[in-house]
């Protein structure tokens, strides 16, 4: 087997389901009580701006409480040691990775904790609700939406993501079902380029064939040992 010098590791809910956030599509998951046509996509936007505002408000709130948990501290832990080339490309838009320590990473679906103005089309930091509609800290417009990508609106830094596929010699694919693309397609591409790939994931996800190996059980056990393993420890 060739030797690992450029890993690039997807990321989705599950690794954050063991920090209390709930997981998209699982029994109970936040799509079973909330249809996404309703709060995640712009016309639902342009429909009911309250009702979106508020979804995100509350879900901001909610991952201000939770903390980074044992899968999240072990990637930053691979991110800090490895030698070669590492790239984090989450589909969380919550800040659990970058709290545990991790650096070399981005958030293609968009940051919870960044509100978005559709007037001067900045981002600034935001931690508040946006449903009494602030002014933008930059423009002063009544215009901020969250800066999360929705159905229907293209993912952030795919240039960056698809170069780093192309390097890569092994994707990792961690906590996602393989739902979403083109999340979804990433292992397809980097295996096709002559990558090795590798699940971890509590349950086979629906791109499970593609991948060479899969490792399953809970992210703050599996990640953990795979990370010992990368470090040689
Ligand atoms: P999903 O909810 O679709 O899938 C979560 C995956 O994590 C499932 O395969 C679970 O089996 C697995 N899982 C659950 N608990 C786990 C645990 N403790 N350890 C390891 N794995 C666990 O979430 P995503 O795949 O992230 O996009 O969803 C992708 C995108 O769909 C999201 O970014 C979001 C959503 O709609 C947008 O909102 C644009």
């Amino acid at each position: 087997m060739v030797p690992v010098r450029n890993i690039v590791i997807l990321t989705g809910a599950g690794v954050s389901a063991e920090s209390g956030i709930d997981t998209f599509r699982s029994a109970g998951g936040l799509w079973e009580r909330h249809r996404p046509e309703d709060v995640a996509t712009p016309e639902a936007f342009a429909r009911d701006p309250d009702l979106v505002l508020a979804f995100y408000d509350m879900r901001r709130a909610a991952i201000q409480e939770k903390q980074p948990n044992a899968a999240h501290e072990a990637l930053a832990r691979l991110d800090a040691a490895w030698p070669g080339e590492l790239l984090i490309v989450t589909q969380n838009i919550d800040d659990l990775h970058e709290r545990a320590g991790a650096r070399r990473m981005l958030h293609m679906h968009g940051e919870h904790l960044n509100a978005w103005c559709r007037a001067c089309d900045r981002r600034s930091r935001w931690l508040g609700p946006l449903l009494d509609r602030p002014p933008c800290p930059q423009c002063g417009a009544a215009a901020l939406r969250p800066d999360v990508v929705w159905f229907g609106e293209m993912p952030y830094r795919m240039d960056e993501i698809q170069a780093a596929l192309r390097r890569c010699d092994l994707f990792v694919s961690i906590g996602t079902s393989g739902a979403v693309y083109p999340a979804a397609g990433f292992v397809r591409d980097a295996r096709d380029l002559g990558a090795r790939t590798l699940e971890l994931n509590l349950e086979p996800s629906q791109g499970s064939a593609w991948f060479h190996e899969s490792r399953l059980g809970p992210a703050t056990e599996v990640v953990p040992a795979w990370v010992d393993e990368m470090l040689g420890q």
